[in-house]
């Protein structure tokens, strides 16, 4: 039978460092409780040995999944059973949540130490608390390996984050989140549990508050410099994101159930749909037709990390839906609370 740990603890570095320098797993020792060494044959396989409770172990872990800045995944493939991963969420530009999953096999240490669960768990918290002391003491990373182990397939390119889809501009991107908020609400128009709506709804949400976010740091100040008409046009789309704002505010605490929660979605999808149709038909061509490719393609990249400063919002049966909840939680103020997120505003 295996046992589960999670664990998290709150780092007050960007997510880059302190995923940056869980990608240095030789240096574990230094700040996990019982980890003698880690060695690290290639971009996929460590060795391990560490002793618990007096028990050592040794085991040979491949990485199953390496994303930068979002997790890494592993397992053992010989010796003590056991897998982990960690996660990593932007709470803001200078603080990131770091969470640990583990699950092993209790043999031999329930002999040694009677209750394995307790010991491991007392050992994850301790691992994490001194992971926190040595990132913030330092402030930075010691090393970092940028590449990316996708589950079930080969190795990625070190060096390369891979968050906007090759052969993507910024008008790509910004029209797939158009197509993804409206596709949630179409989904709610269909969804009859009460539940699941107010779910659809903060999905929706989220997704808004992100995009917009991204659009007013990065898109409206190269709509200002680029279009003839620039600083109108972004007059016009601001207001209308403030129109947006207030309306998801109305909406944000409203049940499923509630007769409000039918009227205000279709305020909503009307006030979006024009604004989609605005950004759409004039906004994003003119963009396409001022700007050199190049520098729509950088763009991309810019309004992508802008949005990764806030979580999406999982569905509810996601691994992380939990730290969804930790960090910005739905109900009454979710849309100041990822606000704040974005723009590392901070609320008394
Ligand atoms: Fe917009
Ligand atoms: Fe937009």
């Amino acid at each position: 039978m295996t046992t589960k740990v999670e664990k998290s603890v709150e780092v007050d570095v960007p997510v880059r460092t302190a995923y940056n320098q869980w990608t240095q797993f030789e240096e574990f020792p230094d700040f996990m409780g019982g980890v003698e060494s880690v060695t690290q044959r290639d971009d996929r396989t460590l060795h391990w040995v560490a002793a618990i409770a007096g028990v050592r172990r040794e085991w040979d872990a491949e990485i199953l999944e390496q994303v930068p800045d979002e997790k890494v995944a592993w397992a053992a493939t010989s010796g003590a059973t056991n897998a982990g991963a960690v996660h990593f969420i932007p709470n803001g530009p200078g603080q990131t949540l770091v969470t640990l999953h583990l699950e092993f096999e209790p043999e031999g240490l329930v002999e040694k130490a009677g209750d394995a669960l307790n010991v491991v768990e007392r050992q994850t918290e301790a691992d994490l608390a001194n992971f926190k002391s040595f990132i913030e003491s330092r402030g930075a990373e010691t090393g970092a390996w940028r590449g990316e182990v996708r589950a079930g397939s080969a190795l990625g390119t070190p060096g390369v984050a891979d968050t906007v889809p090759p052969g993507q501009d910024v008008v790509d991107v910004l029209t797939a989140d158009h197509r993804e908020v409206a596709g949630l609400i179409g989904e709610i128009w269909t969804t009859q549990d009460p539940g699941e709506r107010r779910d659809l709804a903060d999905t929706a949400i989220a997704e808004l508050v992100r995009h917009a976010v991204a659009e007013e740091m990065y898109v409206y100040p190269a709509m200002r410099k680029h279009l003839a008409d620039g600083d109108e046009a972004v007059e016009h789309d601001v207001e209308e994101h403030q129109q947006l704002e207030e309306l998801m505010k109305q909406f944000e605490g409203v049940e499923g159930s509630d007769p409000r929660f039918n009227e205000l979605l279709r305020k909503l999808d009307t006030v979006l749909a024009d604004h989609i149709s605005d950004e759409e038909t004039k906004h994003f061509p003119q963009l396409r037709a001022a700007l050199p490719e190049s520098e729509l393609v950088e763009l991309a990249g810019k309004v992508e990390s802008a949005k990764k400063l806030a979580p999406t919002r999982p569905h509810p049966a996601a691994p992380n839906h939990e730290l969804f909840h930790k960090l910005v939680g739905p109900g009454v103020g979710m849309v100041d609370r990822l606000r704040d997120k974005l723009t590392g505003r901070t609320t008394s």
